[in-house]
């Protein structure tokens, strides 16, 4: 199967700062903000429910950098997004932990539960190159296919959110197992925590070094935290993550998505050192570019459900997040994940709407 072939290049490969996305990191004024949506490749597109029909494993799709290049060059067939996100997972790095991880149809994601202390792997940086060489070949493949306007950006899960599937087994979860262990047991709680920190901080270090531009952490389950533990378990990791990759990579931007946080999000922005934070739809916009902006970039947050709903809401929201959060450091996206019964048009009126925006 020949499927690598690369999006049509249109444009000249610049230098970074010629990418709408990696402007909006910085105080440069822009005409209309960067966009590209959280789970952007997926269910929802036809032609990838026909690439992912010929690997019926999920893990072994993401495991296969031609078919991870061109399920993420889809949808920037389609929309021209500026961003491009590696296609992956945020579970490979527990699988590569040695923590064997299945995509069970109609379930999601499904581990085999961490029980206790004694089961907590250790963090074998070559075993974790060696089993995750086939997602760094996918940056190094998609930074190479992609448009030269285009940024690529990589990611990683945050160590709360990869500890709580561990612990759990699963997610969608109030993560009562994970919560427990870690009021009971903290010191074996923050070695499991050390160990995700270590492996998402190298992984993502890897990502930049074969092509990443910025990349995102995503805390999807910071949410189910009261604030003693989300300082303990979001901000403080966050925080050394951070460090690590300024240490390797100064100038890569680091997004951070505290899923759900609250008004948790102003300590997680003023506290973690991240260039730009992504903000779920419950955060109020007019908040947001009022207590998170100054500094930070923001990234967010049309409610996913109106991506299935469509329609003239559709449009009036997308307007009046562009008007309240843009278009200086602001990133247009959705407040989560592109559902799978999103109708493909919608996410292109989307598109539409953007594009034509311009500063008042
Ligand atoms: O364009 C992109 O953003 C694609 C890359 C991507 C995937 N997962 C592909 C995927 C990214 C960035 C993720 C992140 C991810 N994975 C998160 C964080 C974002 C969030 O949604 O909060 C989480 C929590 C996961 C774990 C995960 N992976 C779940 C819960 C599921 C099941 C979801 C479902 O609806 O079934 C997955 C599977 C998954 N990851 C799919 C894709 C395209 C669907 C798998 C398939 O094709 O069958």
């Amino acid at each position: 199967m020949s499927v690598a072939a690369s999006v049509e290049n249109t444009s000249q490969r610049g230098g970074p700062l010629s990418k709408r996305l990696l402007r909006a990191f910085t105080d440069e004024p822009a005409d209309r903000p960067p966009f590209w949506f959280l789970r952007q490749a997926g269910r929802y597109l036809p032609e990838y429910q026909r690439l992912r029909r010929g690997t019926p494993n999920f893990l072994s799709f993401c495991y296969t950098p031609e078919l991870c290049i061109e399920a993420a060059l889809q949808p920037l067939r389609r929309y021209g997004m500026d961003a491009s996100i590696l296609f992956s997972d945020i579970l490979v790095i527990p699988d590569a932990l040695g923590r064997s991880v299945r995509f069970v149809e109609g379930q999601g994601p499904v581990l085999e539960p961490l029980r206790d202390a004694g089961e907590i792997p250790t963090c074998d940086i070559a075993r974790l190159d060696d089993r995750l060489a086939p997602v760094y070949a996918a940056v190094s493949g998609l930074a190479k296919a992609i448009p030269g306007d285009t940024a690529l950006i990589g990611f990683a899960g945050a160590p709360w959110t990869l500890a709580l599937y561990m612990v759990e087994g699963q997610g969608g979860t109030a993560g009562e197992r994970a919560r427990s262990w870690a009021w009971r047991e903290p010191a074996s709680f923050a070695r499991l925590m050390s160990v995700l920190s270590d492996a998402v901080a190298h992984c993502l270090c890897r990502q930049i070094d074969h092509g990443a531009e910025a990349v995102q952490l995503f805390d999807s389950w910071a949410g189910l935290l009261p604030e003693t533990q989300f300082r303990e378990l979001v901000i403080a990791p966050t925080a050394t993550i951070v460090r690590r990759l300024k240490a390797h990579a100064p100038n890569v931007p680091i997004i951070g998505f505290p899923r759900a946080a609250g008004v948790l999000y102003e300590a997680y922005v003023r506290e973690t050192g991240i260039d730009a934070v992504g903000l779920d739809a419950g955060v109020p916009a007019d908040w947001a570019a009022s207590a998170l902006k100054p500094g930070c970039t923001l990234q967010g947050n049309l409610d996913n459900i109106l991506a299935v709903a469509g329609g003239a809401a559709l449009e009036s929201e997308t307007l009046r997040i562009l008007g309240t959060l843009g278009p200086d450091r602001f990133i247009f996206n959705l407040g989560h994940g592109v559902l799978p019964d999103t109708p493909p048009e919608h996410i292109g009126r989307i598109a539409e709407v953007v594009r034509n925006w311009s500063r008042p």
